[in-house]
């Protein structure tokens, strides 16, 4: 059945697809009325396993937005606390009849293992270390938004590489685009096999950011770090931090993006968070209840026509 586990799964032409039929749900998210009935009747569940602002509330206003009914599990409060498994509690949520489900859990490939369970979509909303699908859809739509074109265009992403599905699945789709992207982070964040993702690597922040149309920031993951290299916030900022003067280095009219949530002074400044003409930040978050909206009409929708859709 048909479902978003990964970018990894997915053909450029199909990006595209999705990228476009975000577009109408930009427009008319934009307007007063935000509400069409394409999906009127189904039962769309999100079941996140690991905390959430702006996935867990775009999901759910998009699934909203196109009439269908959304209920969020409140894991915390569940019987996941005595003990029942994944699988039970995936098989559980099949039972129920939904018709799509959004899965965030802390464990890579969680989201697959549910997926192989289940009837209805399965959407990843965020899987460990390995992918993030929406969160890089709804990056390349505020990209394309802004530049059009992807091909040649120099993609900068610095941050905590090795821990960040963020940026996982950023180099899947930007790469799948056609754009020249750039990892940066300190040696000890940085995957050992990084290189087969068709990246350049960089462990100068400043010689990354030299002609870069695109600066993406992450923030340090400490909640995946327990017996791992810490920096200092202090050393961090000095040597990794998006400060306006490191911002000169990249192109005159580079996007600042960060995924949120942000480290105000660790990665990024808020003289740079905050830029006016430069950053993407809220844009970004605009363009993810979009994404969202897109993803969920075309994977439940019956009859929607999409050439190698698996
Ligand atoms: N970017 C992102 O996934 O943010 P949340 O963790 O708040 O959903």
């Amino acid at each position: 059945h048909r479902g978003l586990t990964g970018i990894a799964g997915l053909a450029p032409h199909q990006i595209w697809f999705l990228l476009d039929e975000a577009e109408q749900w930009v427009e008319m998210n934009r307007g007063a009325q935000k509400r069409v009935e394409l999906l009127s009747g189904m039962t769309i569940i999100n079941a996140f396993f690991e905390n959430s602002t702006r996935t867990l509330l775009s999901f759910e206003i998009a699934g909203k937005r196109l009439g269908a009914d959304v209920v969020n599990m409140a894991v915390a409060t569940s019987s996941v606390k005595k003990g029942e498994t994944l699988i039970d509690t995936a098989m559980t949520l099949n039972a129920m009849r939904a018709d799509a489900i959004v899965i965030r859990h802390a464990s890579s490939g969680a989201v697959q293992l549910i997926a192989d369970k289940v009837d209805c979509p399965v959407l990843n909303a965020g899987d460990g270390q390995h992918e993030h699908p929406t969160q890089a859809l709804l990056d390349a739509l505020t990209i394309r938004q802004a530049k059009r074109a992807f091909n040649g265009l120099r993609v900068t992403i610095c941050g905590d590489i090795l821990h960040s599905r963020v940026a996982r699945s950023n180099i899947l789709c930007l790469a799948s685009l056609g754009a020249d992207v750039r990892v940066c982070a300190p040696p000890a964040l940085m995957p050992a096999d990084i290189e087969q993702m068709g990246v350049t690597v960089f462990h100068d922040f400043d010689a990354a950011l030299k002609g870069a149309d695109v600066v993406m920031m992450l923030r340090l993951q400490m909640e995946r770090m327990e017996g791992q290299f810490i920096p200092s916030p202090r050393e961090y900022r000095h040597l990794y931090g998006l400060t306006l003067d490191r911002l000169e280095l990249a192109e005159s009219n580079a996007l600042v993006m960060h995924p949120g949530p942000m480290n105000r002074g660790v990665e990024i400044d808020s003289n740079v968070a905050d830029h006016v003409e430069r950053s993407m930040i809220t844009t970004q978050v605009e363009m993810g209840v979009a994404i969202r909206m897109a993803c969920l009409d075309v994977l439940t929708r019956k009859g929607r026509k999409m050439e190698g859709w698996a």
